[in-house]
């Protein structure tokens, strides 16, 4: 199977799956949305209410959000995989317990694998805990870790920076560190760094600056 088609088939085996009590409860599941071949994966926590409702991740006032901080990193929604610790919605929006994170991994993992990123950003202390068991966030956020084949950053969800503001500068600025983090990553797993879009627009810019120097 391709990644592609193993993609699908997670989705599809999510949609009907009643592993935990948080299927009797969901409309929609979100399995994840984003490329099989993505370089980055984002791991949230669960679907809110909206993402419930439609079935993809990251559609609310989170998701507004998390596209300026992906703007940050010069890349777009089309560039990235983006999924969570839990399929379905938990209700109210509490917090996934164990029992439900445990029967979810299977699906998460299933998708690491068939992703295969250089880099999988976890948002929030329930994908953070998955990596790095007992980490503080407040600590390690932004900092790139290799966990067996691939790198690992940790950084705040979106939706704690959108209720505490003094959050936002440190959230902004872990995510304009992505792309050098990208080719750090990529570069220590033996594939070729990639040139920045935004790098390549600013290019004329900088040289007529230089030229104006002289
Ligand atoms: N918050 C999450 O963690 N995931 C979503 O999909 C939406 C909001
Ligand atoms: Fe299955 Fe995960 Fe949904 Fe639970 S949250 S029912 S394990 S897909």
């Amino acid at each position: 199977m391709s990644a592609e088609e193993t993609i699908s088939k997670i989705a599809e085996d999510v949609s009907v799956c009643t592993k935990c009590a948080l299927h009797e409860s969901r409309k929609k599941s979100v399995p994840g949305d984003g490329p099989a071949t993505a370089e980055i994966m984002f791991i949230g926590e669960g679907p809110g209410f909206h993402e419930n409702e439609q079935g993809h991740p990251f559609v609310g006032a989170s998701g507004k959000f998390l596209d300026q901080l992906l703007a940050q990193a010069d890349v777009t929604r089309e560039d990235v995989f983006i999924a969570n610790v839990v399929k379905c919605r938990p209700p109210g929006n509490r917090d996934p317990l164990p029992d439900e994170l445990t029967a979810c991994d299977v699906y998460l993992e299933a998708q690491i694998e068939a992703i295969n990123p250089s880099i999988v950003v976890t948002l929030g202390r329930f994908s953070m805990n998955k990596f790095f068991p007992g980490a503080k966030i407040s600590a390690v956020h932004g900092q790139m870790q290799k966990v067996g084949g691939r790198f690992v950053i940790p950084m705040f969800h979106p939706a704690a920076a959108l209720h505490q503001a003094a959050l936002k500068p440190s959230i902004l600025g872990d995510f304009a560190k992505l792309p050098d983090q990208l080719n750090e990553a990529r570069i220590a797993l033996g594939k070729p760094a990639i040139v920045r879009r935004r790098k390549l627009e600013e290019a004329p810019d900088e040289k007529s600056q230089q030229m104006s120097l002289f």
